[in-house]
């Protein structure tokens, strides 16, 4: 039997969310991957899902989810992964199809039927809030849930709002307060300090297969864009953490915190408000919150993943 963790995936590729793909297929038992609109639509992220599926050769079910945020107007993020989701590579011709659009009802039977089931999320939280809100009896069923998202400090698409917490506040509103077994919080604190370079780039090229083509030269275009953005061809590789928080626990620190989102606010929608005051009276932590990542041996696992998944011996 594997020891590996038995993880849904939830994402919305995006570079790092198809990194947290291949390390996901490495290190754990992946059952089935989801797919929810956030950094490009959903038909886009669904079908950059599938591609990388195809390209590492993964025999993992894919099921696409909301279209759009419970409440909040769809927002992408075209300005860093390109309208589509996925500039950059050269992608080849999409062979493989979706195993069905209810995400969220694949969501809720696997976390009946299977037992010590995680769900890994790198996205927006709209299909977790919804099967949680369809199905109540599965916030327990399942071990917990690992978020890339939110941030205590600065946000990214706002001063104050990380995007995956900014495209659908309302969701992370209702998956925090849902009393999960367990909940990781890989925010931006964490993520900044685990960045995609021209070095992390050049490795994965280095590589040398059809598959870390792919993600090297979604790095690359990555890479341009930070440099637009910010001026700096350096940003967060974000959705891994979210992977290696379950996957090497050795790897990333974390302290418990109790977590609200801000749903108004002028300035702050979405802001994820981290207690830093830790415990009080009247407060339960509700979070297990990331804060430090040993970020080189960190990237020599997302090294090594993207070799190993794409049949390459380091
Ligand atoms: C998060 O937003 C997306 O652009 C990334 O894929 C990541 O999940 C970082 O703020
Ligand atoms: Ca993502």
């Amino acid at each position: 039997m594997s020891s590996k963790p038995k993880i849904i995936l939830d994402c919305d590729p995006g570079l790092d969310d198809a990194v947290a793909i291949v390390v996901a297929a490495e290190h754990t038992d992946l059952i089935g991957i989801t797919t929810v609109g956030g950094n490009a639509p959903l038909i886009d992220v669904t079908n950059n899902a599938l591609l990388t599926c195809q390209v590492f050769d993964l025999e993992v079910p894919v099921h696409s989810g909301a279209v759009r945020p419970l409440v909040a107007e769809p927002l992408h993020a075209p300005e860093v992964h390109g309208e589509k989701g996925f500039d950059g590579p050269n992608l080849p011709e999409l062979t493989r199809s979706v195993d069905s659009d209810d995400a969220i009802g694949y969501i809720i039977e696997s976390a009946r039927s299977i037992d010590d089931l995680w769900i890994v999320a790198t996205g927006p939280l709209t299909n977790l809030a919804m099967a949680f809100e369809q199905a109540p009896d599965i916030v327990t069923k399942i071990n917990g849930v690992s978020w890339m998202g939110g941030s205590a400090a600065e946000g990214n698409h706002t001063a104050a709002a990380e995007f995956n917490a900014l495209v659908d506040p309302e969701a992370v509103d209702q998956v925090f307060r849902a009393g999960l077994n367990w909940l990781f919080m890989a925010g931006l604190d964490l993520t900044h300090q685990f960045n995609t370079d021209d070095a992390l780039q050049a490795a994965v090229e280095a590589i040398g297969t059809p598959g870390s083509q792919m993600i090297a030269d979604l790095m690359a275009n990555y890479l341009n864009m930070m440099d637009n953005i910010i001026g700096v061809r350096s940003g967060g590789l974000h959705d891994p953490c979210a992977v290696l928080a379950l996957t090497h626990p050795d790897l990333i620190e974390r302290s418990m915190r109790h977590v609200v989102c801000e749903l108004d606010g002028t300035h702050t929608r979405g802001m994820t408000l981290v207690d830093q005051r830790g415990y009080r009276d009247g407060v339960t932590p509700n979070v297990h919150w990331g804060h430090t990542i040993k970020s080189d041996a960190a990237k020599q696992v997302v090294i090594s993943s993207v070799a190993a998944q794409s049949g390459h011996q380091l």
